[in-house]
């Protein structure tokens, strides 16, 4: 079964042809990063114009290096949320003008749903349950998932995302946009010196992270950061350790076969390398380039609503506040 993804809910327009939910036969992204860092952050209004420039080229050369025509294709998996209304018009239209034109069934995907895909598509196929830590620039969840399809929200965070923690940080620190990579790369000639909160939020496997960030710009505000790298070592060594603990805890209390991660900030290597080094139960971990956003795991997760009769109609619409659970 081959599968058209489209993906615009952010700043990255992409489009992927992959087929029985497992392998990528093209997939492009054409990102805007470059533009939005002038801002220090995403414009919503860049970013759907933006969508409209890229979207026909994109799928037109996913197209054309799956060598793959319309009727090649069995369906078409689109982004409808969570994301910026705009952004996510642009995908959901374009999807049902192909849909309508070459007669091919559609599926709406939830991004933070197609996130997790990324596990199937690296090589691996993940055995149920699991536990799936989904850590973006807008979502932090920790998930429970027994099946395809089938989710039980186990924490999310009370404030600030981990991805939206760490640009946050990353500007605090000077260090421009986006922030995960940006500290990722200072932190790596730093040391993790400096003693910054956890917010363990006991009995609950919610997340907080304005704190960790508050504390971050007091020290700076009072001049007390005489190097950035540590500092940015010390901010990711902070946020990782919740992450893992967490993680961690819950998979053990739910019994599950394997631990999943997703998402942004799932790039993080510090991030992959705590969780396989303190887990007791095996870790999964999608590859780099399928971590950030791509249509790759939106064709990938449509694939499985397809095969569960989950078709929508031509009036499918965008849910910007979309939830996974
Ligand atoms: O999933 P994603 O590409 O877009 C959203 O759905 O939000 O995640 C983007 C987020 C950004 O906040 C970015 O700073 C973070 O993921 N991120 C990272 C890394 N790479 C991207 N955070 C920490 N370490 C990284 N290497
Ligand atoms: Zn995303």
């Amino acid at each position: 079964m081959k599968i058209l993804g489209i993906e615009t809910s952010c700043d990255e327009t992409a489009a992927a042809v992959v087929e029985d939910g497992a392998r990528i036969l093209s997939h492009q992204i054409a990102s805007q990063v470059a533009i939005h860092a002038r801002y220090g952050g995403v414009v919503p209004e860049v970013a759907s114009r933006q969508h409209l420039l890229a979207i026909i080229p994109v799928i037109e050369r996913v197209m054309t290096e799956a060598k793959a025509g319309w009727n090649d294709l069995d369906g078409i998996a689109v982004t409808i949320g969570p994301g910026l209304a705009g952004s996510l018009l642009v995908g959901v239209n374009v999807a049902k003008v192909i849909a309508l034109a070459s007669r091919l069934p559609i599926t709406g995907v939830n991004h933070l749903e197609g996130h997790i895909y990324a596990n199937w598509l690296s090589g691996q196929c993940p055995s149920f349950p699991v536990v799936c830590l989904i850590v973006s620039g807008g979502h932090s969840d920790l998930v429970l998932m027994k099946d395809h399809g089938d989710y039980q929200l186990l924490g999310r965070t009370r404030d600030d995302a981990a991805g939206e923690a760490f640009d946050k940080a990353a500007r605090i620190l000077g260090l421009g946009y986006p922030g995960g990579p940006a500290i990722e790369q200072a932190a790596s000639r730093g040391t993790a010196t400096i003693q910054l909160p956890r917010a363990w939020l006991k009995g609950s496997y919610d997340f907080s992270f304005s704190g960790v960030k508050t504390a971050l710009l007091r020290l700076v505000e009072a001049g007390q950061v005489s190097s950035v790298a540590d500092a940015a070592a010390s901010f990711q060594e902070a946020v990782v350790d919740v992450l893992v603990t967490k993680t961690i805890a819950a998979a053990r209390e739910q019994k599950v076969k394997q631990i999943l991660v997703a998402g942004g900030v799932a790039a993080n290597r510090l991030l992959r390398q705590r969780l396989k080094e303190n887990s007791p139960i095996p870790v999964l971990v999608p590859e780099l380039i399928l971590c950030t956003d791509n249509a790759a795991v939106i064709a990938a997760c449509g694939y499985y609503r397809f095969r569960a009769g989950k078709t929508d109609g031509l009036d499918l619409d965008v849910v910007p506040n979309l939830r996974i659970a």
